[in-house]
């Protein structure tokens, strides 16, 4: 427990242990907090506009690996109370949050620091991070927290609210790669899991990272980054800034789904930021496969003048490699990959 940033930050300088080497720093440069990242509104895909969206979320993973969405169908009072929820998880007192911190990576619902290496890592990350999985719900909810005590009935509202919005945009996504509807359904989004960011104020923010460059492992990452700057995008060899949209989600494809269109869709890298002022608190809902879920290339989306980019392996594989590689975006799809 002690080690968790929340628990020891206030008035402290930053420790050796969270300084990144210089080449990983985000420095004090201006990073530009621009519009580039596509905005797509859903609303529209309920009406004669569904052609364009799709175009818009299949451009927009093919070109950035992320965008937001607004008017999404998730109520926004829903969102509010998710949010302050996690917000006074963190705050609970120590004694509220014991039984909940755990360093064992196998214990499925577990409040931890930094990475899932925290003994093993180079440096620290400025983090602390609560996760569980979210289905089968009815099973899941026992091993959530019971502090606050609205917890466990927000978060299942949200966590349904939220696989039903992913899922729609996998719809989308499918009938955009003309893949048939359903493609993304059972199986390859069949796990879930809530992974909750805090970032509290920290001292030098030049020097260190919330979260350092990665892709995400799983198929789609449906994000709520509140209402305080941090997520950054690296595209075209520079880092860009995503703007916290009232009201809006941020969506990026995660490896898998990268693999499966044979790189048709990319998956961006991405890193958070701390700041100096207030703490941060996200909330990263992310769609996986089945551990036993065998991923490879769709047939459809090898075009005939290719030939499948990765071989096939089964999900909990790539896991595997992922955390022992702690998640480098250059050597994670290594081993799964195929050469022409
Ligand atoms: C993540 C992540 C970014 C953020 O949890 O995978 O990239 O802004 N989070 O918290
Ligand atoms: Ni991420």
């Amino acid at each position: 427990m002690e080690k968790l940033v929340s628990s020891w930050f206030s008035n402290k300088t930053l420790p050796q242990s969270y300084i990144f080497p210089p080449e990983a720093r985000p420095g004090n440069h201006v990073i530009p907090r621009c519009n580039t990242i596509p905005v797509v509104d859903l609303s529209k895909a309920l009406a004669h506009d569904r052609i364009v969206i799709v175009q818009q979320i299949l451009k927009a993973s093919q070109e950035f690996g992320f965008f937001q969405v607004v008017n999404h169908g998730v109520p926004e009072n829903l969102v509010t109370d998710t949010m302050n929820v996690f917000k006074e998880f963190f705050e609970l007192p120590a004694e509220d949050k014991a039984g909940i911190y755990s360093e064992d990576l196998k214990r499925p619902c577990r409040l931890y620091t930094s990475s899932s290496n925290y003994d093993h890592e180079n440096v620290h990350l400025w983090r602390d991070n609560l996760r569980h999985p979210c289905h089968p719900l009815e099973d899941c909810i026992k091993i959530w927290p019971q502090k606050p005590t609205r917890y466990r009935e927000i978060v299942a509202t949200y966590s349904i609210e939220a696989k039903k919005l992913g899922l729609r945009i996998l719809e989308l996504l499918s009938e955009g790669l003309g893949l048939g509807s359903g493609f993304f359904g059972d199986k390859l989004s069949e796990s879930l899991l809530l992974s909750v960011n805090h970032y509290p104020p920290c001292p030098d923010p030049s020097l260190t990272l919330g979260v350092s460059r990665h892709c995400d492992p799983n198929l789609l990452t449906i994000l709520h980054q509140g209402d305080v700057y941090g997520l950054q995008v690296f595209k075209d060899g520079e880092w860009i800034g995503v703007e916290p949209l009232h009201n809006a989600f941020v969506v990026n494809i995660g490896h898998q789904l990268q693999i499966i269109s044979n790189n048709k869709l990319k998956s961006a890298e991405h890193r958070a930021v701390t700041n100096s002022r207030v703490a941060r608190t996200t909330v990263a809902f992310f769609i996986n496969p089945s551990d036993d879920c065998v991923i490879e290339p769709d047939k459809s989306l090898i075009d005939t003048d290719e030939s499948p980019a990765y071989k096939p392996f089964q999900f909990k594989e790539f896991l595997l490699n992922y955390s022992s590689l702690m998640g480098n975006p250059e050597k994670c799809l290594e081993p799964f990959e195929l050469h022409a």
